[in-house]
């Protein structure tokens, strides 16, 4: 038998074993929501970096094997760390105290937390002797390669894997990044309002299809706007859309008359807060 045969045999055995023949590039501990949009994203690079899931959702870490063959599922969450350069941990919030707890690291691995509320202080604590970490907040665009992930500290490989899936907003300022997380928290309150104006369509006798659809393209064209001129200010670019004396200037007048505009920022003062608060 060649070499190049014997070693690859040798490579599968330990595989189905559960023992990874030689690092993956990445490891993600904690294999939902993010975790998924992650490895979709990163797969699409060429060559495709080699990944390894912990088990946990067994249909999403089956599902991601099924679909990449970068990818391949560890027997447990210290599998997973032993078998990566780069460790992304993954899991809820409440979760991540007591798996960090169980798992040890090595010197020259590198971390990286997406769990929101767990501190740089808290997370080198847990990882020692690992010292290489660093926190960043990506949105499930990540998927397909598109977003603005906030990163702290800006540490050299956790920019660069975030850089394969999309651009990257380096901090140096744990406050800074703080903000961001509480700023990533106003998507589901847009998402809200959207089908406020959808549900008002609808009761207002038009076709549940059509208030969704006419909603979603109202929202696609404004995502145009701000793709097309990124550098506009986005108060300008509102006004751009509220002619005077016009409908939209209307309903912007009334709506921030009514304080809706500053209780968005003090629901975000409160996330800050709260965010601040977990470490
Ligand atoms: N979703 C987002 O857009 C987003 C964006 C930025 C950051 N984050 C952060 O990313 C983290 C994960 O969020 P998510 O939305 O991906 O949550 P999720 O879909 O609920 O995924 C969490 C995963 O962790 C698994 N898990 C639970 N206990 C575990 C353990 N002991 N060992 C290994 N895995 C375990 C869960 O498995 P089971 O289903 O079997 O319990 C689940 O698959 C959170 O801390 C969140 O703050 C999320």
């Amino acid at each position: 038998m060649a070499a190049e045969e014997r070693s690859l045999s040798l490579s599968k055995g330990l595989d189905e074993v559960g023992v990874p023949s030689r690092r993956a590039a990445y490891g993600f501990v904690g294999t939902g929501a993010i975790t998924r949009a992650m490895v979709e994203g990163l797969s699409a690079a060429d060559p495709a970096p080699e990944i390894v899931v912990s088990p946990r959702s067994a249909a999403v870490s089956a599902g991601l094997t099924a679909r990449f063959g970068n990818v391949r599922v560890a027997a447990d969450n210290q599998a997973v760390v032993d078998g990566a350069a780069c460790v992304v941990l993954a899991t809820r919030p409440d979760d991540a105290r007591t798996v960090l707890a169980d798992l040890t690291f090595g010197e020259d691995q590198v971390v990286v937390s997406v769990v929101a509320g767990l501190s740089v202080a808290e997370l080198t604590g847990a990882v020692a002797p690992a010292h290489e970490v660093a926190r960043a907040i990506p949105l499930p665009s990540v998927a397909a390669r598109q977003g603005l992930v906030p990163v702290f500290p800006p540490q050299p490989a956790a920019l660069a894997m975030f850089r394969e899936l999309g651009a990257v907003v380096a901090l140096d300022d744990e406050t800074a990044f703080d903000s961001f997380s509480a700023a990533s928290a106003f998507a589901a309150t847009q998402l809200d309002l959207l089908a406020t104006v959808e549900a008002w369509l609808v009761g207002r006798g038009v076709p549940a299809p059509d208030a969704s659809a006419y909603v979603r393209e109202l929202i696609r064209g404004l995502s145009d706007a701000l793709a097309e001129e990124p550098d506009r200010e986005l108060a300008l670019l509102a006004s751009d859309h509220a002619t005077p004396g016009g409908l939209n200037e209307q309903v912007r007048t009334y709506v921030r008359a009514h304080g809706v505009h500053e209780l968005v920022a003090t629901a975000l003062d409160d996330v800050a807060r709260r965010v601040a608060a977990a470490h």
